[in-house]
């Protein structure tokens, strides 16, 4: 076989798989009176749950009842997938998420994006809260995630090869330069300020050392947090277009005055939260 060509595929079956995402699939739609084909999933992050109030004709499935999905642990996470209308278009979204740190498995981390997919859903918006290191973010300010670091070691496509996935997905754009120019205009429309920079999913749940924020500085990072990696990369193992939006809720370690706190996190996400949820709405408006 030549270097370029591509792998049949062998699939190898997982827990948190393409068979399961379809179980888990049937499942929602069968709890939605008129289902529509989302436009877009919609991952929400700490302190950014408000979003979930404005779907509208919502249909409300906590985690626990999705098959497949433990139940969330994390205070900040509601633990619900809602499936209804935002902006009059039809999405889902998930108020919480399956973090590493919580000892779930990289694939597990990503299943719901899996599930996504299944549901036909084209296009992903996830969303976390991050720590700053760029000298000029402030807590509060909204990054467009332009770019990832995996720092977490471990690659939700590890150990699975499931029907539809490519073997070696490409990442050298895995968030989608036509979604980012359309939400920089929803900004500026909304004189909403918004940064763009690098992402870095670490493993956690400790924060950094300072050491490791010197680190990462070097790496060309410019925010870190403790998600949204595995979700992207199986989104983009599928062939979903992602956008990524980060809350700095603090600058990283080191590098504001106070020590870091969740409380703090879930707090400047609420501060936030308007914001966040007009850009999100007014991009799906559009789709
Ligand atoms: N580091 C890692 N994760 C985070 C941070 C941080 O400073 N803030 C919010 N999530």
């Amino acid at each position: 076989m030549s270097a370029t060509s591509t792998p049949a595929i062998t699939p190898v079956p997982s827990p948190y798989g393409t068979a399961a995402a379809r179980a888990a699939a049937d499942a929602i739609r069968g709890r939605v009176p008129r289902w529509e084909p989302p436009v877009a999933g919609i991952v929400l992050g700490s302190g950014l749950g408000g979003l979930a109030s404005e779907i509208e004709g919502a249909v409300r499935i906590p985690f626990a009842e999705v098959p497949g999905f433990p139940q969330a642990t994390v205070a900040g996470h509601a633990g619900a997938l809602l499936v209804g209308r935002l902006a009059g278009r039809p999405v889902v979204l998930l108020a919480g998420r399956f973090h590493m740190y919580e000892g779930h498995p990289a694939p597990l981390a990503g299943f719901p994006v899996r599930v996504l997919h299944a549901l036909g859903t084209p296009v992903l918006v996830v969303s976390n809260a991050a720590g700053g290191l760029r000298r000029t973010f402030r807590p509060g300010d909204l990054m467009v995630i332009d770019d990832h670091v995996n720092f977490m070691f471990r690659n939700p496509l590890e150990g699975t090869l499931e029907e539809g996935d490519v073997r070696f997905p490409d990442m050298s754009a895995p968030y989608d330069r036509d979604l980012i120019a359309r939400v920089r205009e929803v900004a500026r429309e909304h004189a909403i300020a918004l940064v763009e920079g690098v992402y870095c999913g670490e493993l956690g749940p400790t924060y950094e050392t300072l050491a490791e924020i010197r680190m990462f500085d070097r790496l060309g990072v410019d925010a870190v947090g403790m998600s949204t990696v595995p979700e992207v990369v199986v989104a983009r193992a599928m062939g979903m277009r992602v956008l990524g939006i980060s809350c700095i809720t603090n600058m990283a370690a080191g590098l504001g005055a106070a020590k870091l706190d969740h409380r703090e996190v879930l707090e400047v996400g609420q501060m936030v939260a308007g914001k966040f949820q007009t850009l999100v709405r007014e991009l799906v408006r559009g789709l």
